[in-house]
């Protein structure tokens, strides 16, 4: 069962991230609503002395589903136990996870949507009734019995509300949509940060690394310490506007934030497919990336940005991303509702 649990990574998380991750609902910036909500919930939960009803987190990645889970924990003032939708195979992974809570404790199960059936179909009853159906002894000798569990609360997080099964949806009393972050939240969390690495940051230079992270939080992360890497080797060890200018320009990141992934996928569709409406498998051929990876890390922000449609044809650049690349848009180009 260890290994389960072990078995769940941070992707790419680098050391230092952990010290970033906002511990309560007042150092987390943003989201506004979805934090108003919860503390809403966790209040009343304290104070009926109840487990939080299970809580469904969606939204793109990076973007603090995994932050908000341990949030909720720290809050409840409950132990957390987290794991990740492909990590638990069998039953038997789900089990003994279930079996292991304590009263109150606090699931986390990253990726949900990627549970396979078996394992999901098992989760109901564990979320509804906390009770979970197991298999004793072997053949024709085994016997089915049904063993409590202690009222927990299910975090599951998903990149993909689209992909979660209804009667998963549905065991779920609270589900909240995190959206990309403003310029000003933005700012915000890298000020933050600035200061939890130790790093001076005047106005400017933060508000530059924040313009240019796609509205992410684990993208300003990353580039906050990249610029900072910059700005200790070839600059005065301070990051202002140019320091954080010349880094992102080493990384490759654009004026408003696109990295060369964004460029290409909007370029295949520009060039290759004439701007589009093209499917998705063709585009993710023509760049060489999985659909899941364009779905879940590109398109969103593309699409929240204005320089991407999905039309029931499929994918479609617009005008804006035409003007942005420097391309001309071809006058006869199918135009966009
Ligand atoms: N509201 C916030 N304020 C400050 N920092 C934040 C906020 N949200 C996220 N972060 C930072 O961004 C990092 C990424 O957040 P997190 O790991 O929670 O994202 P996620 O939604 O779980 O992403 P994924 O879908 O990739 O698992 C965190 O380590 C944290 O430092
Ligand atoms: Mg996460």
């Amino acid at each position: 069962m260890n290994n389960v649990i072990s078995a769940y990574r941070e992707e790419g998380e680098e050391p230092e991230e952990k010290s970033l991750r906002p511990q309560r609902t007042s150092d987390f910036v943003g989201q506004t609503r979805v934090i108003e909500n919860l503390s809403l919930f966790v209040e009343a939960a304290r104070k009926r002395g109840e487990p939080l009803d299970h809580v469904l987190l969606f939204g793109p990645p990076g973007l603090g589903k995994t932050t908000l889970a341990h949030i909720i924990a720290n809050e409840m003032g409950s132990d957390i136990k987290c794991t990740s939708g492909p990590v638990i195979e069998r039953k038997d992974d789900l089990a003994a996870i279930l079996t292991d809570l304590k009263q109150g404790d606090v699931l986390f199960i990253d990726e949900i949507h990627r549970l396979n059936r078996i394992v999901e179909e098992c989760l109901y009853p564990a979320m509804e009734d906390f009770k979970i159906d197991i298999l004793i002894g072997e053949g024709p000798h085994a016997k089915s019995i049904k063993l409590d569990l202690p009222p927990f609360t299910l975090v599951g997080a998903t990149t993909r509300a689209g992909m979660i099964t209804s009667p998963l949806r549905t065991r779920f009393g609270i589900t909240e949509r995190l959206q990309f972050y403003t310029q000003d939240e933005m700012e915000h969390i890298v000020r933050r940060a600035a200061g939890i690495l130790n790093v001076q940051t005047d106005t400017e230079g933060g508000s530059e690394i924040a313009r240019r992270a796609r509205g992410t939080p684990r993208i300003s992360n990353r580039i906050l310490r990249r610029v900072r890497d910059y700005a200790e080797v070839r600059g005065a060890g301070h990051i202002d506007r140019k320091t954080a200018d010349e880094a992102l320009r080493l990384l490759d990141v654009d004026k408003i934030g696109l990295d060369v992934m964004d460029r290409v996928y909007l370029k295949t569709i520009i060039e290759k497919f004439g701007g589009g409406p093209v499917g998705l498998n063709n585009v993710a051929v023509g760049i060489g990336e999985d659909e899941e990876t364009i779905e879940d890390m590109i398109e969103p922000y593309l699409i929240q940005i204005g320089f991407l449609q999905r039309t029931p044809r499929g994918r479609q650049a617009t005008s804006a991303a035409y003007t942005h690349l420097g391309i001309p848009e071809p006058p006869n180009r199918n135009p966009l509702a």
